[in-house]
């Protein structure tokens, strides 16, 4: 009951962020309502973590971005907002009917040209991006079993000053169980990494809202990887 209501006041608040700062998105709109029209699980991030998202991407005047989990492509068309004309994105999706969806969103938000979705396991996809690399700015939100290996590999497609993003690293505070399930080895094997890894500074948050109870790791690569 006492979860319901802080749920419940968690949702207003962001809404009302959400309300002044990311006020009506036709693009954005659109996007949710065809994912959702195809049964798309509604994990995408939040309207405000998506524009945190893009001002992050401008801040650091990101021009090449990987993004590591697609779903419908409503965090890839935020992280295509924060780059330049000529940038360019590379998402990975290894649900080819979940990228032929992003791929339509994405699309429809103006940015078929910017944005390529790639389909397979990331594990698999990933080591076909040297060409491609350094990124300036890799968001990692798959499966969360991977994410140690995607960091590892992010670190890798990395520059001196890239940023690396982490979706979903407190799960309701599972993240605190040592005998979790695998996601939450996932992520506790995460941690562990990117604290003891002398090529990035990093930190997390922790987050409340629309979206329950989870957080985000950022990552700066400080050193030539
Ligand atoms: N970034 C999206 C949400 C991604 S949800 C947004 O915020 O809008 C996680 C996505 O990762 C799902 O679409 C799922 O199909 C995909 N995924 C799961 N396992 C994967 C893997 N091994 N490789 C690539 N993508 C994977
Ligand atoms: C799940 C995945 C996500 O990326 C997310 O933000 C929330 C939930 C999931 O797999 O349940
Ligand atoms: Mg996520």
């Amino acid at each position: 009951m006492k979860r319901l209501e802080t749920d419940k006041e968690w949702t207003a608040i962001d809404d009302y962020i959400t309300d002044c700062f990311v006020p009506g998105d036709p693009a954005l709109d659109a996007a949710l309502a065809a994912s959702e029209a195809a049964g798309l699980p509604a994990i995408n991030v939040a309207p405000n973590q998506g524009k945190l998202l893009m001002l992050l991407a401008r801040a650091i005047g990101a021009r090449r971005i990987l993004e590591i989990g697609t779903l419908g492509g409503y965090s890839t068309i935020w992280l295509a907002r924060g780059l330049p004309p000529g940038g360019r994105l590379i998402t990975l999706e290894a649900n080819p009917a979940y990228a032929e969806i992003a791929r339509a969103n994405v699309a429809r938000a103006g940015f078929g040209a910017m944005v390529e979705v790639r389909v397979g396991k990331a594990i698999d996809t990933l080591p076909g991006l040297a060409a491609e690399a350094p990124f300036d700015l890799i968001f990692i939100d798959a499966d969360k079993e991977g994410t140690p290996s995607y960091f590892q590999w992010a670190v890798r497609l990395s520059r001196r000053g890239s940023l690396i993003i982490v979706d979903n690293v407190v799960r309701e505070g599972a993240v605190l169980d040592a005998d979790g399930d695998a996601n939450v080895q996932g992520m506790r094997r995460f941690f562990e990494l990117a604290a003891t890894d002398p090529r990035v500074s990093g930190t997390a948050l922790q987050t409340v809202g629309a979206k329950g109870h989870d957080g985000l790791a950022i990552l700066l690569v400080t050193s030539e990887p």
